[in-house]
């Protein structure tokens, strides 16, 4: 067969699809259609003899929705290793599922101003300041090389099959961790990953951001898409958990008509850009007074719950 033979009925296919979806964009060789959840990629070589067709559903859940969507998104398949990257809200829910998993044993365990050792990289020689639109802002700010996050004590389980581990980030994008081979925290994580183990990685970053009076809506977006690209290269399974409700407390930074939107910005850059990506939502099951112990902490029942959905 020819290679003009063989181009025409691959063309066809996508022609006769054509009415069922909505033409995305196009850019390096790919064009991307969408069809309900589904991103379609249409990637042609450069000499256009073959197309390849990629198809990546978007997986995403709200609430109690969520029971199943752990085990329905890991169906047949395994993982050695899964990591809670976050600030004190992801430390809270680490710490209840690590209660009710009960025989685990430590293997490592630093506090905020160890994090670079735990991630096995070297301090670069000079700390930089952050811009005005990334992290730290409090504590990280005048203690170079520590979190924000006090208590936020990242960590390491040995749970017989497998590893549990929770890594203090508190922003999506922050200078917290400068170390010889990468600028921000981000990247030491995503280097931090040993790719050859099957990882999932459960995320969100949002309250600590918030306090960014610089970062805007759109910023925060392009820090997120920062952060999930780097996350992406090592971990396989990367699942974005939205920023919880807040009580609604005076003088907080945080509002839930901004987690909001940033909840639904985040959802439809990850749909876009990362399809593979996981999507929980726990906006409605977090958003009451009765949920909170504080602010934007919730209670020992709340986290219960969810921890729940990754048991
Ligand atoms: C949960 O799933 C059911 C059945 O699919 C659906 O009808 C309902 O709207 C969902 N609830 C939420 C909060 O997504
Ligand atoms: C870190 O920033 C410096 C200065 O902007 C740059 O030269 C260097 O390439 C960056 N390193 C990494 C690993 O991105
Ligand atoms: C991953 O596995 C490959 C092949 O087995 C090995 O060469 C490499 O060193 C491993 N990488 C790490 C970070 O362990
Ligand atoms: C959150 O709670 C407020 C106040 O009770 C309510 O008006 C709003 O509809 C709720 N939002 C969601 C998404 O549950």
């Amino acid at each position: 067969m020819d290679n003009g033979q063989y181009v025409k009925p691959t063309v066809a296919i996508i022609i006769t699809g054509m009415c069922f979806m909505i033409y995305f964009g196009v850019f390096k060789n790919i064009i991307e259609l969408k069809w309900v959840t589904t991103l379609i990629k249409l990637k042609w070589d450069t000499t256009l003899t073959k197309l390849k067709l990629d198809t990546e559903t978007f997986h995403s859940c709200t609430g109690l929705n969520c029971t199943n969507f752990f085990k329905s998104y890991f169906w047949k398949k395994t993982y050695n290793s899964l990591v809670f990257l976050g600030d004190s809200c992801m430390y809270r829910l680490f710490l209840t599922i690590m209660r009710k998993k009960g025989f685990c044993k430590i293997k490592k365990q630093v506090n905020r101003c160890s994090l670079i050792s735990y991630l096995g990289k070297k301090r670069c020689s000079k700390w930089t300041k952050p811009s005005s639109t990334e992290g730290p802002y409090s504590y990280g700010l005048t203690h170079p090389f520590c979190t924000d996050c006090s208590g936020c004590n990242s960590a390491l389980y040995n749970c017989g099959e497998i590893k549990i581990e929770y890594i203090s980030v508190e922003y999506a994008r922050d200078v917290e961790i400068q170390s010889t081979t990468s600028n921000t925290t981000q990247e030491a994580v995503s280097l931090y990953f040993n790719s050859n183990f099957t990882n999932v990685c459960v995320v969100n970053s949002g309250f600590h951001d918030m306090v960014l009076p610089a970062l805007t809506d759109r910023l925060y977006v392009k820090n997120v898409h920062f952060y999930v690209q780097h996350l992406v290269q090592t971990c396989q399974n990367v699942i974005w958990i939205s920023t919880t409700a807040v009580r609604g407390d005076k003088g907080f930074p945080q509002n839930n008509r901004r987690i909001q939107l940033w909840n639904r910005l985040i959802k439809e850059m990850l749909r876009n850009k990362f399809p593979k990506v996981g999507f929980m939502d726990f906006f409605s099951i977090s958003n009451s007074t009765k949920a909170h112990r504080d602010n934007v902490h919730l209670t020992a029942a709340v986290y219960k719950l969810i921890a729940n959905f990754f048991t």
